[in-house]
């Protein structure tokens, strides 16, 4: 069967959470899925079975990578381990922006470092501001994670398709990435603040994390197709 041509505007939209337990079949489902995808999410589930070497796979096939690891701890632990995933030739990384302004600085300075010594481009520090899957989240709490986030000089953002106007209102030229995609009508199992395709790019989300809709669907390579294709329209 030839590939599909996907125009590579619509690919670097499209990251595919990898949330498997192995790198052989991360792997497998890379592969299949490389003409829809640009962006491969390495989140902490691949990253604890595999740890870094599912990144150097993964940019060997092409994709730019996403080091999902959600960074959470005291500034200095977080700029270290910032400075070594900085090293390692990845184009995003996540840290969780409830650390604050101090966590995120240090994390933003250790990725610049890991990568000015690497001789690389470094990659974007992307804070989370509330995980898609929180039904609570008190509405005041994402203009402030996302102030810190840009006083502390990362460069994107992580929010719900639901939470993209107050963001691009508050950080219009931060790069928004989306999780909880769902196509109409898919279910949106965890997830509790869930948005299609076409929503969150008309939005303003800039990339968009598609995961189980794909990865569990009985036949992922449609489910890909008519995700593309919902953005090509
Ligand atoms: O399978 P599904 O599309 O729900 O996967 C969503 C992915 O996005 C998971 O890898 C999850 O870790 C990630 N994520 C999220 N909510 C955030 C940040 C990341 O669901 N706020």
């Amino acid at each position: 069967m030839s590939e599909p041509e996907i125009p590579d505007h619509i690919r670097q939209h499209l990251a595919l959470a990898l949330d498997v337990d192995d790198l052989v079949a991360a792997s497998r489902l890379a592969r299949e899925l490389k003409p829809w995808f640009g962006v491969a999410k390495v989140g902490l589930e691949l990253f604890s079975a595999a740890g870094p070497e599912a990144f150097g796979v993964l940019q060997d096939m092409g994709y730019a990578v996403f080091a999902d690891l959600k960074l959470h701890d005291i500034p200095t632990t977080v700029g270290r381990a910032s400075r070594v995933l900085g090293a390692l030739g990845v184009r995003y990384v996540t840290m969780h922006a409830h650390g604050d302004v101090a966590m995120l600085s240090a994390g933003v300075e250790g990725l610049n470092e890991g990568a000015t010594n690497a001789g690389l481009l470094p990659p974007v520090a992307v804070a989370v501001t509330v995980l898609t899957s929180d039904r609570d989240a008190p509405p005041h709490i994402i203009p402030k994670r996302v102030r810190a986030a840009m006083e502390a000089g990362c460069g994107g953002i992580v929010c719900a398709g639901t939470d993209l106007d107050d963001v691009r209102s508050l950080a219009p030229r931060m790069h928004k990435v989306v999780p909880g995609i769902r196509p109409a009508g898919a279910s949106s199992d965890d997830q509790a603040r869930v948005a299609t395709p076409r929503q969150a790019i008309d939005a303003g989300a800039d990339l968009l994390v598609v995961g189980r809709a794909v990865t569990a669907s009985d036949d992922r390579l449609a489910a890909a197709a008519a995700i593309a294709a919902e953005l090509s329209d």
